[in-house]
Formats: C-alpha cells, structure tokens, sequence
C-alpha cells in the first residue's frame, strides 16, 4: 500500500470524531448573548430542514441496488451492542450515505423526530438519551457501533438496524412500510448481510 493509501482511511476516521457519540457528555455550552432565547448548546442549530434530509433518504431508498451493508449483535452484560457498515462502491452514493447518517445523528441530539409514523423510529428518538453511539467514516461509507444498557432500547437499536439493512434490501418498498419490532429479550438476532444488488427487482 502506498503513503498515501494509508493515510486516507486515517483522515476520515479523524474527520469522523465531530461526528461521533452522541453521549450525554456535550461539548462544553457555548456563551449565550444576553436575551437570546436559543438554549446554550443548540443542537438544533446542526439539524437540515425535513425537505433537505428526506431529499437524501429517498435519493439513497432509490439507489439501494448500489449499497451494501453488514450488521453483527452482540451482549456483553447488560450491554446491548449493534455494528453496522454500511458502502457503496459508487462514491456520490457512499458520500449520500455520509452524509445521511450525520445528519440522521444530529436528528436525534436533537429530538428532531422524522418518520413519526414509524413506532421503531419514534421511540428510538425518545429514548436516544439511553444509546451510545460512535459514527466513522469508513473509504466507501460509515460504520456505526451503538449500544445501550436499557433492554427496552437494546430492542429498539436492533429493529431499527434490522429496518435498516430492510432498505437497502428492497429500497422504496420497505421504506412505505413499518419497522418490525423485535420484542424485548428475544434472542440475539444473527449476523446480517444486505446488499441491495442481490435482491430480485419487483
Ligand atoms: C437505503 C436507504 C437507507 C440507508 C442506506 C440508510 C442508512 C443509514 C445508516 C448507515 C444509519 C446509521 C445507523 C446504522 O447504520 O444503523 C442510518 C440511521 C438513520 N436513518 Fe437511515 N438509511 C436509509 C433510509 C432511511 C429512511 C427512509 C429513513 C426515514 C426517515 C431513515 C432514517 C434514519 C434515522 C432516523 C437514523 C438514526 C438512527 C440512529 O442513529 O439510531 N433512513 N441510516
């Protein structure tokens, strides 16, 4: 491997810790002015318009034929651990894919809840204040690992992974439809390969 090979992998991975946890261990606030009415850590401030990030979700649902992802599960304890890698060969899909995923975590600092209708995804949000999560930029994509210690949100971090690898599977089909909901202390769910090439058109 080239110098310079090496070093792109390292870039992104330092490029990736702004974007990583989203433990209740905030940065220090900021000043606030006098009679402002933002709250000193305005997380708000990072969240794109709903127009802006469903532009980027539909652009990814239509392409999942071009993503590919891997999800593992893990216990250790209490501990309730989801990886997911999630790439695509075709760099504006991986950056899309980025891109989403930061914005998707700046979301739920947030509380800036999308797809309400969605039982998985709005209690996810609720309860994002109970999960870990650690966002890298990986050369064609992102990796997530994210855990919680709560068994409620353990099985809502799973459906939500298992959700999904659903769209990159199938794309615009699975995104009309409601998350599966794996009930609380079912057993670990094996190791998931998606890749959207390989599921038959519709
Ligand atoms: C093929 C389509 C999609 C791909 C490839 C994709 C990819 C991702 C990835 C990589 C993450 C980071 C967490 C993880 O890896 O499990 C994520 C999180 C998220 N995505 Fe998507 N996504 C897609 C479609 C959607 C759609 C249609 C929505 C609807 C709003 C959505 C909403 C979210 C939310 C709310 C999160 C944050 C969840 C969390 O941090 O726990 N995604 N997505």
């Amino acid at each position: 491997m080239t110098p310079r090979a090496h070093a792109l992998p390292l870039l992104l991975v330092a490029a990736s810790l702004t974007a990583c946890s989203s433990a209740p261990t905030a940065a220090p606030a900021a000043a606030t002015p006098p009679g402002s009415t933002r709250a000193p850590n305005d997380a708000m401030a990072k969240v794109n318009t709903v127009a802006e990030d469903r532009d980027v979700w539909q652009q990814l649902l239509t392409d999942h034929a071009k993503i590919r992802r891997t999800v593992v599960h893990r216990q250790e304890g209490e501990r309730g651990i989801v990886e997911a890698t999630t790439e695509s060969d075709d760099p504006v899909v991986a950056a899309r894919i980025r891109n989403h995923a930061v914005a998707m975590q700046n979301r739920m600092k947030a509380g800036a809840q999308v797809r309400v209708w969605d039982e998985v995804f709005e209690e996810l949000f609720r309860r994002h204040d109970l999960v870990t999560l650690e966002l890298t930029m990986t050369e064609k994509g992102v990796k997530i690992v994210e855990w919680s210690t709560d068994p409620e949100t353990i099985a809502l971090l799973r459906s939500h992974a298992m959700g999904v690898s659903d769209f990159v599977r199938e794309g615009h089909e699975a995104g009309a439809r409601a998350t599966p909901r794996l009930p609380v202390g079912a057993p670990l769910p094996p190791p998931e390969v998606a890749d959207g090439a390989s599921t038959p058109a519709r």
